[in-house]
């Protein structure tokens, strides 16, 4: 009952969205809701990239890893809220796709100066794969932006999905006077920093609100509100919770303004974790048996220390300090007790943890990503975590070829982990890695120096796109360096095509030749 009632209370999320849309002011933003900090801008130095609250600094120090940013709780009207970092800029890697897999919901934050922009674009097509119900913010709203049936339009048509506008702006930038509420039928008046009044709908007749109702703007959106609830799509939550229809939201994370409504509606529309599948079935949350998955492994930086951390998340059962747990891969029994949770609060260490929980446990090397912990007499595992397509590719050789043993050694189980991809070119022994970002690439470089003693010398191939081939339709003849020819670990012939014209041509010019994409949405 107890396991019940716990894992019903978690609300497990990730925001994402591109560079600069305003993901930590946001995150600044609802923390200040959770009595987190005290004053927005806290979070991190911006330019740093680096957290500054000194409570959480505490695992960082006495592990020197950088955990901080990757989760963080709090609590709010009685539910436990559990935020994903999901790593952008030059951070953005595989693992920025992976904590996809551990959430439950999404938030994408849209720019209203910008539209729709690359990253966001990807992360969604993430999200949309899997089904995870994604809820958009469009953001900066105090700025001149574009139209908002213009940005509801782009949504809908980029990234196909419905969208259903919780509410409506009346002007932006200087002449931004407040949002049309369509969820709790009230206008919310914006009157500069952090005011916001809210007027219900039945009580905007009064002589008191006339010089705003007579405003230009105001009669447009109203205009435009009566357009929505007659012609637009119906709201359904049904269509939210299975990622088909986006409830959007429109705001200023910065003022902050709508921010607080918009969460609010989220916090009470946003699922609690849900049964997910497993080699042997579908397994509950509220399952007394605990069992989780490792989505992210996070090795040192800092020489003083080796050690690792892997990111689990809680799917079923109750986690306590201590207990025994089987690693499903190997049957092996492991006891948690360096258990640790990186959370945004002064406590490092958890004592317990439910479905939708997420946990770092020490690695001392044998977890992979992917990996189920669990415990119970059955073993299982959650389903495996989708591989996803690296983006920049880069030939690897030693530096000392004298070191080749440990130079295979180490890049065999980096591969293994899921740090990096691995591929051979055609009839040779020569290797290429590819990556989703520039950060792997380092970490892989400075690993294999420093776990592997092996010095690694990489060379930029640039961004390709891979397209994998039948057994039956290979000719090596037909490729070159820029449309490159590769195995895969397993065996199977991919082509690294130089870009989307390189494509389009080999297809026009071959198309006896079926070029697959393992990686396809739809
Ligand atoms: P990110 O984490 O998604 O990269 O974005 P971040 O929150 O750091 O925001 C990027 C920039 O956009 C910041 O400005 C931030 O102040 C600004 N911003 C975020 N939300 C809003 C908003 O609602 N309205 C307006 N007008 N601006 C917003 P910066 O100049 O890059 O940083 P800073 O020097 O102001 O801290």
């Amino acid at each position: 009952m107890a396991i019940q009632e716990e894992m019903s209370k978690r609300r497990t999320f990730a925001i994402i969205s591109h560079p600069d849309a305003g993901k930590t002011t946001l995150t600044e933003t609802l923390l200040l809701f959770g009595n987190l900090i005290r004053s927005a801008g806290t979070v991190k130095g911006k330019k740093s990239g680096k957290f500054a609250t000194s409570d959480w600094m505490e695992i960082e120090k006495q592990r020197g890893i950088s955990v901080t940013s990757s989760v963080m709780n709090f609590n709010y009207q009685g539910l436990q809220v559990n935020i994903l970092d999901t790593p952008g800029h030059e951070d953005f890697s595989e693992d920025t796709y992976r904590t996809l897999t551990a959430v439950d919901s999404v938030v994408m934050i849209i720019d209203a100066t910008k539209g729709i922009e690359a990253q966001t674009k990807k992360l969604f097509k993430v999200c949309r794969m899997r089904g995870i119900p994604i809820f958009t913010f469009i953001n900066k709203l105090d700025r001149e932006g574009r139209e908002p049936l213009e940005l509801l339009e782009e949504i809908e048509e980029v990234l196909n999905i419905e969208t259903y506008p919780m509410n409506w702006p009346a002007g932006m930038g200087k002449r931004f006077l407040g949002i049309f509420d369509r969820h709790d039928k009230q206008f919310v008046q914006f009157s500069g920093n952090e005011q916001e009044t809210f007027i219900p709908y039945d009580d905007l007749d009064r002589p008191a609100y006339e010089s705003l109702v007579a405003q230009e703007e105001y009669q447009l959106a109203q205009d435009e509100v009566s357009l929505l609830d007659e012609a637009g799509d119906q709201f359904s939550l049904d269509a939210v919770l299975t990622g088909e229809q986006t409830p959007v939201f429109f705001g200023s994370a910065l003022a902050p303004f709508g921010v607080k409504t918009f969460f609010d509606t989220f916090i009470s529309m946003a699922p609690q974790p849900g049964a997910r599948k497993t080699t042997e079935g579908v397994v509950q949350p509220g399952n007394p048996e605990f069992s989780g998955f490792i989505f992210k492994i996070q090795a040192n930086m800092n020489p003083a220390h080796r050690d690792r951390v892997a990111f689990l998340r809680v799917c079923s059962g109750k986690f306590e300090r201590g207990i025994s747990v089987k690693l499903a891969r190997t049957g092996k029994t492991i006891n948690l007790s360096q258990s640790q949770q990186f959370v945004a609060s002064s406590r490092g260490t958890v004592e317990e943890a439910y479905a939708g929980d997420i946990i770092g446990i020490y690695d001392p090397n044998v977890y992979r990503i992917g990996d189920t912990l669990l415990e119970g007499k059955e073993l299982f595992e959650y389903n495996e975590l989708p591989k996803f397509p690296p983006e920049q590719y880069k030939r690897v050789t030693v530096k000392n070829v004298m070191k080749s043993k440990q130079f295979k050694k180490g890049i065999e189980q980096l591969v293994q982990e899921g740090a990096i991809q691995l591929f051979t070119k055609y009839k040779t022994e020569s290797y290429i890695i590819g990556a989703v970002g520039e950060l792997q690439f380092d970490v892989f470089k400075y690993r294999m120096q420093n776990e592997y003693n092996s010095e690694v010398v990489l060379e930029t191939i640039g961004e390709r796109i891979p397209r994998w081939l039948k057994d039956d339709q290979v000719d090596s003849t037909l490729f070159d360096e820029r449309n490159m020819l590769v195995e895969d670990r397993e065996g199977h012939y991919v082509v690294l095509f130089k870009n989307d014209f390189s494509l389009r041509w080999f297809k026009d010019k071959h198309p006896e030749i079926e070029l697959i994409d393992l990686y396809e949405v739809n």
